[in-house]
């Protein structure tokens, strides 16, 4: 097993477990009445995605040597509005898939209604969550901001619209780019971002993380797109064929398999450059390779 295989899988572990404790928190917390919509935030976020983004606010904040009880708490925060991205994108209004991390999507399970404001829940819950965040004030509302940016309008809520705007059209690969950039690349910018501010880092340092960030979200979101078309149910938790059944632009509809992942490759060499100005980038330039080849 390659050392970033390792590494990845020991703070998957972690992850999950502060998500279970969260919830059991949660639950003895708050009224019973309540368990409904608890079992429904259970059901998507205990499902075991991969916990990517959390480990990347954790393994930057752990390289400039930040405080990392914020960075689990920030990536935690991270998660659960990935997590209610996911429910939205799955509804019928939207991807229609009726399976997610291996599992029936939430609203096959609980009904559409309940998938909605499951996803609501989550995304106000996380801002909970940053509220309390162990930093000093100006640094939480920095936070804030970063992921109120990264998950609104600005980021992944307008990428999403991009994607259901021009479902069913021909669009070019800037404009498929943006879409890319916007729905995934921005929370990704808000994960390794989110990390540093954890931390300390300077502007140059800021610059070259942003940018480092903004590739690796688009490789992510193109080895999805691959992974789409050659991927495995099994592996991947969720359905395989999605994108060509709804004629979403994607890296592989646009340019071809073979294009798409000489597209992959560049993108993954961008990414790496953007890292040059750093002298100890271990986990950071593994996690592009990782990506790169990854089957889940
Ligand atoms: C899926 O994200 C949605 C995209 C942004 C491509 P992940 O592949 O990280 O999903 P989980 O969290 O592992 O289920
Ligand atoms: C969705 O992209 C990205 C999100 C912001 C949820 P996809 O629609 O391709 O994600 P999957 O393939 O369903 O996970
Ligand atoms: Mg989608
Ligand atoms: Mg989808
Ligand atoms: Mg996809």
């Amino acid at each position: 097993m390659q050392a970033i295989d390792q590494v990845i899988k020991t703070e998957k572990k972690k992850v999950d477990q502060k998500i279970i404790d969260k919830i059991d928190r949660l639950r003895q917390k708050s009224d019973f009445t309540l368990n409904s919509i608890l079992d429904s935030m259970e059901y998507s976020l205990s499902a075991g995605g991969k916990r990517i983004r959390p480990i990347i606010t954790v393994k930057v904040a752990e390289m400039f040597k930040g405080n990392l009880k914020a960075a689990y708490d920030l990536g935690l925060a991270l998660e659960f509005i990935h997590s209610y991205s996911l429910i939205h994108d799955d509804l019928p209004a939207m991807d229609d898939d009726n399976y997610r991390r291996g599992q029936l999507s939430n609203h096959k399970v609980f009904g559409e209604g309940m998938a909605v404001l499951t996803g609501d829940a989550l995304l106000t819950f996380a801002f909970r969550q940053l509220a309390s965040l162990n930093l000093e004030p100006t640094k939480i509302v920095k936070i804030i901001k970063l992921v109120a940016d990264k998950a609104g309008f600005l980021g992944m809520v307008g990428g999403q619209s991009l994607d259901i705007r021009y479902e069913d059209q021909k669009i070019d690969l800037d404009t498929l780019m943006k879409i890319h950039q916007f729905k995934t690349g921005a929370l990704f910018k808000a994960a390794v971002l989110g990390g540093a501010y954890c931390a300390s880092i300077d502007q140059e340092q800021e610059e070259a993380l942003d940018n480092y960030a903004e590739k690796l979200g688009l490789l992510f979101q193109i080895t999805d797109d691959i992974l789409d078309k050659t991927g495995n149910y099994d592996k991947m938790g969720k359905p395989i064929g999605s994108d060509e059944e709804l004629n979403k632009s994607t890296y592989v509809s646009i340019l071809g398999l073979a294009k798409a992942r000489e597209k992959a490759v560049k993108t993954a060499d961008k990414a790496r450059k953007a890292l040059k100005i750093f002298k100890e980038a271990e986990f950071l330039t593994s996690l592009i390779n990782y990506i790169l080849n990854r089957d889940s």
